[in-house]
């Protein structure tokens, strides 16, 4: 009985373990709309990083050089131009615009969805706060 009870135990306890894990999926993302407004970084922008981007931009792995893990490594004035969307290189990357290399590659990971592209260039408009 006792030994029984030590492996309900076991068992449980690795369950709860596996559903504290916070990684967010693609699926998840992506069901979840970013505002028209008022747009903030913690909630809105880095989920979105993080399923589609920190695969190559974060954790020792930077593409290009680049970081897109910590606020004051991409928000530079040329990566991401605060209050500028149309002058980011991000935002020109992740439209697939002409000349640029298409953010996340094609078969990397999905495109941003029409909302999530709204989002960034709002967060960027209102002025790429660390919010
Ligand atoms: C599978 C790996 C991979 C993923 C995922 C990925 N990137 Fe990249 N990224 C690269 C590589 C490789 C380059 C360099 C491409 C080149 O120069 O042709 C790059 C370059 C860039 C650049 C240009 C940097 C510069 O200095 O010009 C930006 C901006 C960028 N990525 C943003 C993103 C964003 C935003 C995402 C997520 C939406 C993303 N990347 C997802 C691999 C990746």
């Amino acid at each position: 009985m006792k030994k029984l009870l030590f492996i309900i135990c076991i068992v449980s306890s690795a369950f709860i373990v596996t559903n504290c894990d916070d990684t967010i999926t693609v699926v998840d993302v992506d069901s979840r709309i970013i505002p028209d407004s008022n747009i903030s970084y913690s909630e809105h922008i880095v989920p979105v990083l993080q399923a589609k981007c920190y695969s190559c931009h974060a954790n020792g792995r930077y593409e290009a050089g680049l970081d897109l893990s910590l606020h004051t490594r991409f928000v530079d004035g040329r990566i991401v131009v605060p209050g500028e969307p149309e002058t980011s290189i991000l935002i020109w990357t992740v439209e697939g615009r002409a000349g640029f290399p298409p953010m996340p590659p094609i078969g990397a990971a999905p495109s941003l969805t029409e909302n999530q592209l709204e989002g960034f260039r709002k967060w960027i408009e209102e002025g790429a706060k660390n919010n």
